[in-house]
């Protein structure tokens, strides 16, 4: 029985590349667990990103390629993970319709992401009802597998509370189907954007993304930052609210020498040109493998949409069979 694995689930939306936010979020902890569990499943969320892009249908279509590539690039194995297109398993959609009477209007409207990104997209009352509902939809991308891993950014905590939630209605109405969902949030749950304000995000244009040059790299950890009060090498500087020491932290595996930089800064006589260079380094160090994998896949785009595919026609099966499960306990297994 499948409820008795580990199974994980995960997915992006394909609405742009991917960036360090997801890497440390969720990215690394799915590469990680691809050996532990039983499956393994990474779905491109194309229905969930047309929920506020329905006008928009190229942008999805074209970042369908961009997510996969930057998972693959990072080290996600076709062999160990099923990859797949959500819009492609229609029996996700369908177990959406049954899970849609299991949650009330004033549930969905109190959910904090989605409150968030109304408010961030200025719907209000006009929200497009796809949008309002995606975390019931959400649950449902995780329960046609019966997926019990989900290994997300913090963000998405609210949508595994939904989902644990139509688990427990689910079953208390139509018998012992599912089982909770565990979220897993990686080590850095929400990394903070190069201008230091707010989350990485790519509306707010705030991102080093996975695919950068080194270029690009350089130039937006020379842009960041530091101390406004850090004037003269001799000024002492501040650790707090620095951006370049807040990644440092993150990403320096060097705990010790961080550490006797931070003091140095502290006293005065370390120049911030010194802490982005070595900023700089670090994350090229880590970026770097990621792009030359994602150069190497890009090549040859049809590859990448044939391991789409196969992946679909795999979860495609899992979730006739689920479906199977579920009519026949909801009771509308008719012929
Ligand atoms: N909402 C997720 C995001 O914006 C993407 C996603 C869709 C997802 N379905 C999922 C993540 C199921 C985990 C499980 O990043």
């Amino acid at each position: 029985m499948l409820k008795d694995q580990k199974i994980v689930l995960t997915g992006d939306r394909p609405t742009g590349k991917l960036h360090l936010g997801h890497f440390v979020g969720s990215i690394k902890n799915r590469i990680d667990l691809q050996d532990k569990v039983d499956m393994s499943f990474y779905m491109v969320a194309d229905i969930q990103a047309l929920t506020d892009n329905a006008n928009n249908p190229d942008k999805i279509r074209s970042n369908v390629l961009e997510v996969a590539l930057d998972n693959l690039a990072c080290g996600l194995d076709p062999k160990k993970t099923t990859m797949f297109i959500q819009s492609e398993v229609p029996e996700i959609a369908e177990l959406t319709v049954l899970f849609l009477n299991l949650v009330t209007l004033a549930r969905l409207k109190r959910n904090p992401t989605v409150k968030g990104e109304m408010k961030q997209k200025g719907f209000e009352e006009n929200v497009p009802t796809g949008f309002l509902i995606y975390p019931i939809s959400q649950a449902a991308d995780i329960l046609f597998c019966h997926g019990n891993i989900v290994p997300v950014g913090e963000d998405q905590k609210p949508m595994i509370e939904q989902t644990n939630e139509i688990v427990e209605d689910f079953n208390r109405f139509y018998g012992e189907t599912f089982k909770k969902v565990k979220h897993l949030i990686g080590d850095t749950p929400r990394l903070i954007g190069v201008d230091g304000n707010s989350k990485m995000s790519k509306s707010l244009n705030n991102c080093i993304y996975l695919s950068d040059s080194y270029e690009e790299i350089s130039k937006k950890v020379m842009d960041m930052y530091t101390d406004p009060n850090h004037i003269h090498v001799n000024d002492p500087g501040k650790i707090e609210g620095n951006v370049v020491f807040t990644y440092l932290d993150i990403f320096d595996d060097n705990k010790e020498e961080v550490e006797e930089l931070k003091k140095q800064y502290e006293k005065g006589g370390l120049g911030d040109v010194v802490i982005k260079k070595r900023l700089i380094e670090v994350l090229e160090k880590i970026i770097a493998p990621i792009r030359a994998r994602r150069e190497e896949f890009a090549k040859n785009p049809e590859a990448v949409m044939k391991i789409l595919e196969d992946g679909t026609k795999k979860a495609r099966e899992v979730a006739t069979s689920t479906m199977l499960e579920v009519r026949k306990a909801v009771k509308i297994d008719y012929f």
